[in-house]
């Protein structure tokens, strides 16, 4: 027998690792000390838990530890890039970023054009890609960041990382990323990629809620911003405030053990991924939104055709968890942004639901889901 429900929305956020949870616990309790704190030991063991956890997120991503600063989570990470960017520039200033953005991004942009801030919002091919001419064209002398996704969060599609780090160089500009759902899942490495800025969020790598990193290059060139939480000047001045020891020791664990096992992780989440849209799309009545894109191995966003969406999700969710696109705006029953940017006409858009796959996925939870989904969309 199934254990039910099953949890299949693992791009909202995922379940703690037990090894991470493991390797937090004590600096809750025992190892309570301020890593801010330099004179007496409680301080020198905190500090050094953070100091590891910092290498451990940066061997994630390939980069050196002090290029870490660590945030709440990746929201405060993209406001710290996007925000202090633009007040690092005097004059005139312009962001380039993509209609399939996260909320996180586009509202920061928003937030900054009411304060006169130029910005271009390129639009997306039917696959959810940016076309890198164009956003060569779109750059130009007032650019100060271009800021496109790694991986977007309701359908995994894969946005050409080196090509668009590639224009941001040549153009003397920044390439910030938003790479919460890609990392611990594909590899990313800033160095190759020619990546200046990147965010993670602990609560999509099986690590806590409330913690993320704000990657930032330091040389060849440094990057230069201005801080937007000021204080004690914790994290270089970056982000001041007393760090969260737990949290971030969760994120370093959760970071190491995404490196151990992300290449067969990956390998037998993207076969359970398959199994699941093969045996949907067999009903004839279910297509996936994109299937011809490159992808992230745990997402199926799937267009259930000729049926009432949202009565198929009330269904479905009664023993799956799974969502309609974005966890973040779903307070917000606008149809998905991310898919009317692909051109999906708008009753696939309202019929289209995100399977996200994730560690704790079993064999037995598809085949229950393929046969349940199946079994609800001939009654619906
Ligand atoms: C692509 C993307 N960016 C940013 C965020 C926000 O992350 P956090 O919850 O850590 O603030 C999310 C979370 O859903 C996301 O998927």
């Amino acid at each position: 027998m199934q254990t039910l429900p099953i949890y299949l929305d693992n791009n909202a956020t995922t379940p703690v690792d037990p090894e991470v949870l493991e390797a937090m616990l004590p600096y809750f309790s025992v190892h309570f000390g301020n890593a801010a704190s330099r004179t007496h030991s409680f301080g020198w063991v905190a500090e050094e838990a953070v100091q590891q956890a910092r290498e451990q997120v940066a061997q994630l991503i390939g980069a050196d530890s002090p290029e870490i600063i660590f945030t709440s989570g990746a929201t405060e990470a993209v406001n710290l890039a996007i925000k202090g960017t633009c007040d690092i520039h005097e004059g005139k200033k312009h962001i380039i970023t993509c209609a399939t953005e996260h909320k996180a991004v586009l509202d920061t942009c928003k937030s900054l054009e009411k304060k006169g801030v130029a910005v271009t919002c390129l639009p997306v091919d039917s696959n959810g890609l940016i076309n890198v001419d164009q956003l060569e064209n779109a750059v130009t002398p007032d650019t100060v960041l271009i800021s496109i996704m790694f991986a977007n969060n309701e359908t995994g599609v894969l946005q050409p990382i080196s090509d668009i780090a590639a224009v941001a160089k040549r153009h003397n500009t920044w390439f910030f990323t938003d790479a919460t759902q890609a990392v611990g899942k594909v590899p990313v490495d800033v160095r190759q990629q020619g990546i200046d800025m990147l965010c993670l969020s602990a609560h999509k790598i099986y690590g806590p809620k409330g913690v993320g990193a704000l990657y930032i290059r330091r040389k060849n060139p440094r990057v230069r911003l201005m801080a937007q939480t000021d204080g004690g000047g914790h994290e270089k001045g970056f982000r001041s405030g007393t760090l969260n020891v737990p949290g971030i020791v969760g994120l370093g664990k959760a970071a190491m053990l995404c490196r151990e096992k992300m290449a067969e992780e990956s390998t037998r989440i993207e076969e359970l991924r398959n199994q699941l849209e093969n045996a949907l799309v067999a009903t004839g009545r279910v297509t996936v939104n994109r299937a011809g894109a490159d992808r992230l191995p745990n997402i199926a966003n799937l267009a259930f055709h000729n049926t009432n969406g949202s009565k198929l999700l009330t269904e479905i969710n009664k023993t799956i968890a799974v969502s309609s696109g974005s966890a973040c705006t779903s307070a917000n029953p606008a149809p998905s942004h991310v898919l009317k940017a692909m051109g999906l006409p708008d009753d696939l858009i309202k019929s289209s639901i995100r399977f996200g796959l994730g560690r704790f996925t079993t064999q037995d939870e598809i085949e229950y889901t393929v046969n349940e989904v199946k079994r609800i969309l001939s009654s619906v």
